[in-house]
């Protein structure tokens, strides 16, 4: 029997990176996966490559800014296999700039794809979970909250927003009811990079994921450890960096 053969996963930002690479892993070892995205070809693309590998894969397109969205994608997961165990709160933007460029669109973009949608999905998923009597919200935050390099101020500041609303939960959910694991990680190699606006710190940031950036994989392996627990263990927060990072 597969370890995950039990575990429902819904996966927002499952498009690429992070979110796809945990989404194969899960699939893999036995999950059913709810892949959720802007991008409906690439999430139908990687849930069709996993269905054709023996696994259990839905696509669901969703933009996290969207509370109706977040609640379309917890109701389609429980519609198609009977119940959400694990939200993967993964969807992420990192337009990064110094302060002073006073890049206000980009601050409000990383507040409202980073922290709403974060948001957007505790408010879809928390009265499943309490319905259920059990769930697991996981978050992909990221070791940019743990020190502030420059340019990142908003970027961690929305990271270590939705930290402080994992710890809410936490010591609001003592009936054992809901687990909650902050993972986070260093340099990464995915296309985070698009996503920021200044050319200058998108090379930056391309140049230091080709020099010491780990796969995806790593953190996917990280989310796994941590939804495969058996229930009573709550594994809270987990860093995973390169060897290499600072
Ligand atoms: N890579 C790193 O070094 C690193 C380090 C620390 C933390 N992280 C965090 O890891 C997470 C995943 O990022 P990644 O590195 O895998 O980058 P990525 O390859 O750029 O993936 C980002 C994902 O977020 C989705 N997304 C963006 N805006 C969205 C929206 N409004 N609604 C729904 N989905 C949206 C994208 O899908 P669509 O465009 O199709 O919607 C894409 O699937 C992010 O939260 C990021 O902050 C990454």
């Amino acid at each position: 029997m597969l370890p995950l053969h039990d575990k429902i996963v819904a996966i927002t930002g499952a498009s690429g990176g992070i979110g796809e690479a945990t989404a194969r892993l899960l699939a893999e070892r036995g999950a059913a996966v709810v892949l959720a995205a802007r991008r409906g070809e690439r999430i139908d693309a990687v849930a069709q490559d996993i269905r054709k590998e023996g696994g259990r894969a839905l696509a669901c397109v969703v933009d996290v800014t969207k509370a109706d969205d977040l609640r379309r994608l917890v109701s389609t997961t429980v519609d198609r296999y009977g119940r959400i165990d694990v939200l993967l709160n993964n969807a992420g933007i990192a337009p990064i700039s110094p302060l002073a460029d006073l890049d206000t669109d980009g601050w409000s973009a990383m507040i409202d794809v980073n922290l709403r949608g974060m948001l957007n999905g505790v408010a879809a998923v928390l009265p499943v979970f309490r319905e259920q009597g059990a769930g697991h919200l996981v978050s992909i935050v990221s070791v940019a909250g743990l020190t502030v390099s420059p340019s990142m101020a908003v970027y961690a500041a929305t990271k270590n927003a939705v930290r402080t609303v994992h710890e809410g939960l936490r010591t609001e959910s003592t009936d054992g009811v809901v687990r909650t694991t902050a993972i986070s990680p260093g340099y990464i190699r995915t296309d985070l990079a698009d996503s920021m606006g200044d050319p200058q710190l998108r090379e930056r940031t391309r140049e230091y994921m080709d020099a010491m950036g780990i796969p995806p994989a790593a953190v996917a392996r990280a989310v796994a450890f941590a939804i495969e627990q058996p229930h009573d263990v709550e594994i809270g927060e987990i860093n995973i960096r390169p060897t290499a990072q600072a």
